[in-house]
C-alpha cells in the first residue's frame, strides 16, 4: 500500500524502502509534491516530466551547477547551454559512437571475461559487487583512456563525488569525505591531463585536451570536470541496469528462457529494464519562471525534481505499466537508445544521455556473454533482495547461483 495522507514524504524511510509502491498515488493525488525541508517540488506524471526536460528555457540545469560546483573545478556538460554545449557534446558523441564504439565493444568482452573467470568454477557470484561495479568502472576508464590498474582508487574517489551531487541530505562528515574525494581525484587527474597534452593519443582524455572551441583549448579545470562528468555519469547507471536486467529475467523465467534462446531480444529486455526500473530516478531542474502543473503553481526560482520512476510507469504513456514485458509494443525498442526514446530513463531533450548508444552496446555485449555462462541462474539460498538510493537506485547486492563451469570455459573468445 502506498503511504498516503499529509504525512507523506519522499525523504521518509518508507519511501526509500519501496518507492514504486507510492508511484500511482503520487501521480494521481500529488503530481506536484512539495518537500518543505529541501524546498523542492517533485513531478511524477510522464507529460509533466517530459515538459520540464524539453522546455530548456523555462527549466534550466542551474540546480546541477549548484549541486556540482563544490566538487567540480569546471562546468559539466549538463550545466552548459547553447553553442558551447553543442560543440563539447560532439566530442563525446564521437567517442561513444561509430568506429570508437566497436573498439569499446572489444574491451567489454575482455574486461567481462577477466572479471567473471574467478567465479565460474564456484557457481556463485554477487552480480553487483563482484562483477557489475568493477566492470562498469573499468569500462569507463577504458573509454576515457585512463589506467585500469588504479580502478579501485578512482572508483572510491568518483563515488564520493557522485554522492555529493546526488545526496539529498548529506551529514557534515559525508560532505567532508566527498570533498576530500574530489580533491584527490583532481590531484590524480591533472598530471595525466598534462601528459596527454604533450603526448596526445586516440583516447577521450586526449581528445578533450586537444579539442578547440572558439580557437582555444580547454584548461585543466575544464578537462578535469568533463572527465569526472563521464566517470560519474557512466558507471553507476550501467552497473545498476545490468543487475536489474538479471533480476527481472530471473523473476520472469518465461522471458529469461526466450532471451536465452534468442539473444536478439536483449535490446528489448534492456530497454524494458530501463523503463521499469530506471537507475537514474531523479533529474533536477530550476524553474526560471512560474509554471502550472495539474493546477498547482510552481514558483519562479523553485527546484523541480523530475521523477523518472513514476513517469516511466504512467498509464497515460504505457499500457499495464507495472508489468515487466519485453514484448510491449509501446516502448519501441529500436528507438529506446536514441533521442526518440519513448521511456525517460536517459532523460530527454538537449541533455539526454550522450552515452545511450554506448550503454546499449556495453550492456548487450556483457549480458550476451554472461547468459550462457550463468546456466540455471537463480538467487543464492538465503539471499534477500534490497535496493538502495533515492536519486540513483539499484540493488545493494545480487547474489546468484548457477551451474559451475568447468575449467577453460571462461567465455573468452
Ligand atoms: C544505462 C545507462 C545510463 C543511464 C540510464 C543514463 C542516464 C542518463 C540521464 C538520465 C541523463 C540526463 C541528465 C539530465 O538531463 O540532467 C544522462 C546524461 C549523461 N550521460 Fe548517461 N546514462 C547511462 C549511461 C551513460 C554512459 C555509459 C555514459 C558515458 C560513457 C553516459 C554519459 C552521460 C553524459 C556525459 C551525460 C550529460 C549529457 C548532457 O548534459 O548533454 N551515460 N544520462
Amino acid at each position: 500500500m502506498p503511504m498516503v495522507g499529509s504525512g507523506f514524504s519522499i525523504l521518509s524511510e518508507d519511501f526509500a524502502a519501496a518507492p514504486h509502491r507510492s508511484f500511482a498515488w503520487l501521480r494521481e493525488h500529488a503530481p506536484v509534491h512539495y518537500e518543505p525541508s529541501i524546498d523542492s517540488y517533485f513531478l511524477s506524471r510522464f507529460q509533466d516530466v517530459k515538459r520540464v526536460l524539453t522546455d530548456h528555457e523555462a527549466f534550466t540545469t542551474e540546480t546541477l551547477q549548484v549541486r556540482a560546483q563544490p566538487v567540480m573545478r569546471g562546468p559539466v556538460l549538463a550545466q552548459m547551454t547553447g553553442a558551447e554545449h553543442t560543440a563539447k557534446r560532439k566530442t563525446f558523441v564521437r567517442a561513444f559512437t561509430g568506429a570508437a564504439l566497436q573498439d569499446h565493444t572489444r574491451a567489454v568482452h575482455a574486461n567481462a571475461a577477466d572479471l567473471i573467470a574467478p567465479f565460474l568454477a564456484r557457481g556463485r557470484v554477487d552480480l553487483v559487487n563482484d562483477f557489475g561495479k568493477p566492470f562498469a568502472v573499468q569500462m569507463t576508464l577504458d573509454v576515457l583512456g585512463l589506467d585500469k590498474e588504479d580502478w579501485r582508487q578512482v572508483a572510491e574517489w568518483h563515488s564520493g563525488v557522485a554522492e555529493f551531487i546526488t545526496g539529498i541530505a548529506l551529514t557534515p562528515e559525508r560532505r567532508r569525505h566527498c570533498l576530500d574525494c574530489a580533491e584527490q581525484l583532481e590531484a590524480y587527474l591533472v598530471p595525466v591531463i598534462e601528459h596527454r597534452r604533450r603526448h596526445p593519443g586516440e583516447d577521450l582524455v586526449s581528445k578533450l585536451c586537444t579539442a578547440e572551441f572558439d580557437g582555444t583549448t580547454m584548461g585543466n579545470d575544464e578537462v578535469t570536470a568533463l572527465i569526472v562528468n563521464v566517470l560519474v555519469a557512466a558507471t553507476e547507471p550501467a552497473d545498476k541496469t545490468l543487475a536489474l536486467l538479471f533480476k527481472h529475467l530471473i523473476d520472469h523465467p518465461d522471458q529469461m528462457a526466450r532471451v536465452r534462446r534468442d539473444p536478439a531480444l536483449l535490446p528489448a529486455a534492456i530497454a524494458e529494464t530501463l523503463r521499469y526500473t530506471p537507475p537514474v530516478q531523479l533529474i533536477p531542474r530550476l524553474a526560471q519562471r512560474e509554471a502550472v502543473f495539474a493546477g498547482t503553481t510552481v514558483p519562479a526560482g523553485a527546484t523541480v525534481f523530475c521523477m523518472i520512476g513514476p513517469a516511466n510507469r504512467d498509464p497515460e504513456a504505457f499500457t499495464a505499466p507495472d508489468t515487466f514485458d519485453i514484448d510491449r509494443p509501446d516502448l519501441g525498442t529500436a528507438r529506446s537508445f536514441t533521442a526518440a526514446a519513448q521511456h525517460l530513463a536517459f532523460g530527454t531533450g538537449l541533455h539526454q544521455c550522450v552515452g545511450a548508444a554506448f550503454a546499449r552496446a556495453e550492456l548487450e555485449t556483457v549480458a550476451a556473454m554472461l547468459l550462457p555462462l550463468l546456466d540455471q541462474v537463480r538467487y543464492s539460498p538465503g539471499f534477500r533482495y534490497r535496493e538502495t538510493g533515492l536519486y540513483t537506485r539499484g540493488p545493494a547486492a545480487l547474489s546468484l547461483d548457477f551451474t559451475p563451469v568447468r575449467e577453460g570455459g571462461t567465455g573468452r573468445g
